[in-house]
C-alpha cells in the first residue's frame, strides 16, 4: 500500500501532535497510509515528548539555544529531516521563526491560532481575544519565508459568545485546531 511520511515539529504541550497521532497516524485515507516517522522538539522538557512516547515515537531534541544563529539551527533541522524520506513537515506549535535555510528547502505547513492574516506572531490567542472581533478562529497554511504569511490551506471560525471568558475562547481554538490540522494533512496527502 502506498504510504506518506510526515514529520511533526513542536515546542510545548503537543496536544496537536497527539491529535495527529490519535486521528491519522498509521491510518489509511483513500488507499494511502499516513505515518508520523519523525518528531522534533526544541525544548527538552516539553510535555509533547511524553505524548509521542505513548505512541512508541522517540522525539529528536534539537535545542535552538545551542546554536548561535537562526540559520545554524535551521540547518540542523533540515539535516535531520533530510535523513528520512519525508513527504510533509507539520509545524504543530513549533515556536520558532524560520529562515530561508528552512523555508526554501522544506515542504511544510503551519498551524496558527487565529484567522490569518489577522494576529500573526506568538500571542495570537490573547491578541484575538482582546480585540473587538466577534469571531475567532484557526488557520492552517503553507510555510513561506514570511512569518505566518504563506498560502492558506484551511480555516475555521467560531462566534464569540456573550461574556465569553478567555479560557473558553482558548478551549474553542484548541478544539478546532485538533480537527483541522489532521484534516489538512489528509487533504494534502491523500
Ligand atoms: C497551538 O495553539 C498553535 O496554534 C500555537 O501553539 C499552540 C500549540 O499547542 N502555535 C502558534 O502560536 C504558532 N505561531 P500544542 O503544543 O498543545 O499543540
Amino acid at each position: 500500500m502506498p504510504s506518506k511520511k510526515i514529520a511533526v515539529l513542536f515546542s510545548g504541550s503537543g496536544s496537536n501532535l497527539e491529535a495527529i497521532l490519535s486521528k491519522i497516524h498509521k491510518k489509511v485515507f483513500n488507499g494511502i497510509k499516513i505515518e508520523v516517522v519523525l518528531c522534533i522538539c526544541n525544548k527538552p522538557d516539553a510535555f509533547g515528548i511524553q505524548r509521542a512516547e505513548k505512541y512508541g515515537l522517540k522525539t529528536t531534541i534539537i535545542q535552538n539555544k545551542n546554536f548561535s544563529t537562526r540559520e545554524e539551527f535551521d540547518n540542523e533541522l533540515v539535516k535531520e529531516i533530510s535523513k528520512y524520506d519525508i513527504d510533509l513537515v507539520v509545524l504543530a506549535g513549533f515556536m520558532r521563526i524560520l529562515t530561508p535555510v528552512f523555508t526554501d528547502h522544506i515542504r511544510a505547513i503551519n498551524l496558527h491560532p487565529s484567522l490569518l492574516p489577522l494576529f500573526k506572531g506568538s500571542d495570537a490567542i490573547k491578541q484575538s481575544y482582546e480585540s473587538d472581533m466577534k469571531v475567532g478562529g484557526v488557520s492552517v497554511h503553507w510555510v513561506s519565508d514570511e512569518l505566518d504569511g504563506g498560502k492558506l490551506i484551511m480555516q475555521r471560525a467560531f462566534e464569540r459568545e456573550d461574556d465569553m471568558s478567555f479560557e473558553k475562547w482558548e478551549r474553542k481554538i484548541h478544539e478546532i485546531e485538533h480537527e483541522i490540522l489532521p484534516l489538512s494533512i489528509v487533504k494534502i496527502l491523500s
